[in-house]
């Protein structure tokens, strides 16, 4: 055999005008698969006379060259093509109305939390968090509870391994070291609320060990009962949505406020069924008072000048009053049928504007 047949101006043009990377590789099998035209071609060599041999040969490679060269280019602007179409296919048009059903639901306790927040957001309170882990000064030595204090054994409280000098850190067993924090670093006014996690060593059917607080602490220069009486009066009708809604306050004890109060709610139990507003009974949501002269002198700030009043109130308790949750483990089980019933749809956005406090 003198000259082998093989024509790769065809192959180059197909390769040029393969319209996708399929058509492209069908190409490549054509023309260098085990079986494709060049491969064949090569195979001729061998049965080549010796002089026609190197010239055929280094055509072939040369062709090979090219077709590989075009088929590498090819590939490129071929990918990029597919890259643009898909791009183009998967668009989002983000002002199409929301129109999906949302599975997930935001849990009681947080909705609870964004409704205080909220209510107290329109009275001007600033929201601050805090640490879990706190130092005796800020939970306790700070806030008028001395070491030997017999508040400190009401607390039950989750301590750490004490440090070489004797001190121990802790979980806080309420939200007021965030008063004494906030004091510590801003000169008053000072108006703030604290929704937080609090832990106290204690667990049964009304107490579990991990709960939740919302503290409110105002300073000013002239901050007087009044004021707290009429914050927190307002805040209860509020939140629980009636204009009317009967609120006492009972004189009580806190080491770091006096005096001290705690707030009852009317409700009625007649038939065994609570009902929150009128009725003559009364259910505790909160405690209250005039932040004591020690814990602002503690904090560096002049009781002669300015004065206070702060509040704490448990979450899950104002939560379970407001959505008729019965149980408090509950909150905690995570039980996708329960938080489906008493958990909110994300899109329900609680503001005072929209009305939409009254609630279930
Ligand atoms: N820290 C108190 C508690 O956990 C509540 C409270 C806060 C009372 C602020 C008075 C003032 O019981």
């Amino acid at each position: 055999m003198a000259e082998i047949e093989f024509e790769s101006e065809e192959i180059l043009r197909e390769i040029e005008e393969a319209p996708s990377p399929a058509a492209l590789e069908e190409i490549r099998i054509r023309a260098l698969g085990r079986r494709g035209a060049l491969t064949l071609a090569m195979r001729e060599l061998r049965a080549l006379d010796a002089e026609a041999r190197p010239s055929a040969g280094a055509a072939l490679n040369a062709a090979r060259e090219a077709i590989t060269a075009a088929l590498g280019a090819a590939e490129a602007r071929l990918s990029r093509t597919v890259l643009e179409e898909r791009l183009k296919r998967e668009r989002a048009d983000t002002t199409l109305p929301v129109s999906f059903a949302p599975e997930g639901r935001i849990h009681p306790i947080s909705q609870a939390f964004d409704e205080v927040v909220a209510i107290f957001g329109e009275m001007g309170f600033r929201v601050v968090e805090g640490p879990h882990i706190e130092e005796d000064f800020y939970n306790f030595t700070a806030l008028n509870i001395p070491p030997e204090h017999p508040a400190r054994q009401e607390h039950d409280t989750f301590y750490f391994e004490p440090r070489a000098d004797g001190t121990r850190r802790l979980l806080r067993t309420h939200t007021s070291p965030m008063q004494v924090r906030t004091m510590l670093k801003e000169k008053p006014p000072l108006r703030i609320i604290v929704p937080g996690r609090t832990f106290r060593c204690d667990h049964d059917a009304t107490h579990s060990p991990m709960f939740h607080q919302v503290e409110g602490l105002v300073v000013d220069r002239e901050t007087h009962m009044g004021h707290l009486k009429g914050c927190l009066i307002d805040f209860c009708r509020a939140y629980f949505g009636l204009e009317d809604l009967a609120v006492r306050f009972r004189p009580s004890y806190f080491p770091f406020t006096e005096p001290s109060a705690e707030v009852d709610i009317g409700c009625s139990r007649k038939g065994g069924e609570l009902k929150i507003g009128k009725g003559g009974d009364w259910l505790e949501i909160l405690g209250c008072g005039m932040v004591h002269p020690r814990v602002l002198e503690n904090c560096g700030i002049d009781p002669g000048l300015y004065q206070g009043f702060a509040f704490g109130m448990g979450i899950e308790r104002v939560a379970m009053l407001k959505y008729g949750i019965p149980d408090l483990r509950a909150f905690y089980d995570g039980d996708w049928r329960w938080l489906k019933h008493h958990g909110f749809l994300p899109l329900d956005i609680p503001s005072l504007v929209r009305g939409s406090l009254a609630g279930p």
